[in-house]
């Protein structure tokens, strides 16, 4: 991990992400019953940018184990607003406290203070960069789902450019060794760099689905410009028929993971070209195994008439938050042992 912080999902090796999951899901079986295991030891919760899921999590997952938190939540209360550095004010909060949770616009922010930091730093998402500990609970959720976490196919939708939830995700899923596919929004594919990023660490195979050959573009009111495509192991080998059509089984998803548009950070979606989903999406023969996912907060990408749907997993990729963050915690202050032995 790099030098003992988690600022991106290529910090974490598989091992790794294992531990965590299989402690989480420890924690999950008996929530209430961990309140000794960080007792005495303090997090720094510094959310620069507007939170509801991950702060929440990380300070009920802190409580829980015993421990407590000290927060700040926007600039204007601390001294960074008189002009204090960065750097200043993470060497400051490291000597109150055991661990830095940070929350930034930019990019690169928690790996900056990972470099200066006395105490381990937790990017809870940097700009249109990364979130990891995000898709640590989606990665659970989907264990949860499937059993296991190799050879599964998920479209994530939606704001690929900006959505920080995106590209730690589908990095985690590239490690493990599932199939990705990309279904954007117009305008909101992404960029050339993160696909070349991914393609380079995990040698995938890039097959366009044009959306009349497969049922992607039934979650576009209008036609979409911009095409879905999938990334795998050049092992799936895709295979096209005689007519040149995809086979039609292997690039049905397991999972449908979707993302808001990111407003805030210069997105615009344009209503057609947005890809949502409905009731009668999931009735088609195409989605029919998929479940539904979503980092949330969400707009109108997933019809709240899905709410009570069997096949609605985003409140629980909520609600493992906390799990996920408890064990996160105790495995990154040493409170449990990892059992990779390529840690720390
Ligand atoms: C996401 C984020 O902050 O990137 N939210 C979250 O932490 N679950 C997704 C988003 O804001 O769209």
């Amino acid at each position: 991990m790099y030098s003992n912080s988690l600022t991106e999902m290529g910090d974490l090796e598989i091992g790794e992400i294992m531990d965590i999951l299989a402690l989480a899901a420890e924690f999950k079986a008996n929530i209430r019953s961990h309140r000794g295991v960080a007792s005495g030891l303090l997090m720094a919760s510094l959310f620069l940018e507007p939170s509801t899921r991950t702060r929440g999590s990380f300070e009920a997952a802190m409580k829980r184990l015993g421990g407590d938190t000290i927060t700040t939540t926007d600039f204007k209360t601390s001294s960074m607003e008189k002009g204090e550095t960065f750097d200043d004010s993470i060497r400051i909060w490291g000597n109150y406290c055991d661990l830095i949770v940070l929350r930034h616009e930019e990019s690169g922010a928690p790996r900056a203070a990972a470099n200066i930091s006395s105490v381990p730093i937790i990017n809870a998402g940097d700009g249109i960069n990364e979130h990891p500990t995000q898709a640590l609970c989606d990665l659970l959720t989907l264990k949860e789902e499937f059993g296991i976490l190799e050879g599964l196919n998920i479209a994530i939708c939606g704001d690929l450019r900006n959505g920080r939830t995106v590209h730690s995700l589908a990095y985690g899923l590239l490690l493990l060794g599932n199939s990705v596919t990309f279904v954007p929004g117009t305008g909101l594919d992404l960029t050339e760099g993160t696909k070349k990023y991914l393609r380079e660490h995990f040698g995938s195979v890039i097959t366009e689905l044009p959306p009349s050959q497969v049922g992607y573009g039934d979650l576009y009111e209008g036609d979409c410009e911009a095409k879905a495509y999938m990334f795998h192991k050049p092992r799936s080998g895709l295979e096209f028929d005689h007519k040149e059509k995809i086979i039609y089984t292997e690039v049905r998803p397991d999972a449908l993971y979707f993302t808001r548009c990111q407003a805030e950070r210069g997105s615009s979606a344009n209503q057609a070209g947005y890809p949502k989903v409905n009731l009668n999406n999931l009735e088609t023969e195409f989605f029919s195994r998929a479940i539904v996912m979503h980092p949330l907060p969400r707009l109108d990408e997933v019809s709240v008439l899905l709410d009570d749907h069997p096949r609605s997993r985003y409140f629980k990729q909520a609600a493992n938050g906390v799990p996920i963050r408890m064990a996160l915690i105790c495995l990154m202050l040493g409170l449990k042992p990892w059992s990779s032995a390529a840690t720390l």
